[in-house]
């Protein structure tokens, strides 16, 4: 499978959930969507980091609108995960139905990792959040926004997935157990659809990202030679756009599309 890489996509007028958009590759996966002329839903714990997120969206407004001919000013809806039950996703599907009536792309960014550490003193309690955060709440969000996603001409729910999710390691633990999980969540969801042909389900592999994440796992490494968080949100803007609508049940990463510029280490 090779997807060809087009910098000009657009996403005019579709309705885009992301979670964690506060902060790396989930912000800037909300700032392209919003650059490309879509209406963002931001979803995180932390509402300053939201905020964070809104200001730089709000700031490149006119731009916007000069280049896409729309500006949608972005919604904020702050979530702790970890905590939140069917109840709360039920709540904010009913509020996304008042406010827009469908929903085009959902994209399941946010994530912790938990503890690296031996699956013979993994704390039960972290492996608990861990799986709720990265793993449950996908599950009762996309069932919670199912009638939404099925109301869009043609949605896209997104996945993120890992190296360690395909290729297990010592000391991932719950990340990676949380990982392969949503990873078989979203081909049970592709397989079910399928014939439903205006809902696709993939996972997105970014490769090594520089964000806090990588950094907590890699102390040691320059951020600087590593990808940066601008690099990656485009190929989810192709996965949410037009140009992959009869792709699903995919793990994809940068290497699967064709002509995506290459981009020099910054140090
Ligand atoms: N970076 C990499 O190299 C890499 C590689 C492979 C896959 N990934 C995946 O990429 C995705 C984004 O990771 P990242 O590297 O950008 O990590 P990050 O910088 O740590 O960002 C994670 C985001 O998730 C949010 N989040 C965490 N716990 C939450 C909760 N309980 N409720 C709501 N939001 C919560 C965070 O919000 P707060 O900031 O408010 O805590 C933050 O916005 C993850 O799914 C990760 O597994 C990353």
């Amino acid at each position: 499978m090779k997807i060809l890489f087009d910098s000009t996509i657009t996403l005019h007028h579709k309705v885009i959930l992301i979670t964690g958009a506060g902060a790396g590759i989930g912000e800037q996966i909300a700032l392209d969507c919003a650059r490309r002329g879509a209406q963002v839903i931001l979803l995180g714990r932390t509402v300053g980091k939201l905020e964070r997120t809104y200001d730089l969206i709000a700031k490149e407004s006119t731009e916007i609108e000069k280049n896409t001919g729309v500006y949608y000013e972005p919604a904020i809806y702050p979530l702790n995960l970890a905590g939140a039950n069917d109840l709360d996703y039920e709540q904010l599907a009913k509020v996304i139905e008042q406010q827009y009536q469908r929903l085009d792309g959902l994209v399941h960014n946010a994530a912790i990792l938990g503890n690296l550490s031996p699956i013979k003193i993994y704390a039960p309690q972290q492996w608990y959040k861990v799986m709720q955060t990265n793993l449950n709440s996908a599950f009762m969000l996309t069932q919670a926004c199912f009638e939404l996603l099925e109301k869009s001409e043609s949605a896209s729910i997104i996945f993120t997935s890992t190296g360690v999710a395909q290729q297990p390691d010592a000391f991932w633990g719950a990340y990676a157990v949380s990982k392969a999980a949503s990873d078989t969540l979203m081909k049970i969801l592709a397989i079910e659809n399928e014939d439903i042909n205006n809902i696709r389900v993939n996972s997105f592999f970014p490769g090594i990202v520089a964000t806090r994440m990588r950094a907590s796992a890699f102390p040691g490494e320059k951020p600087c030679a590593l990808t940066q968080t601008e690099e990656i949100a485009p190929y989810y803007a192709h996965l949410l756009s037009k140009h992959t609508q009869h792709l699903t049940g995919h793990i994809i990463s940068k290497e699967d599309f064709e002509g995506a510029p290459v981009i020099e280490s910054c140090c």
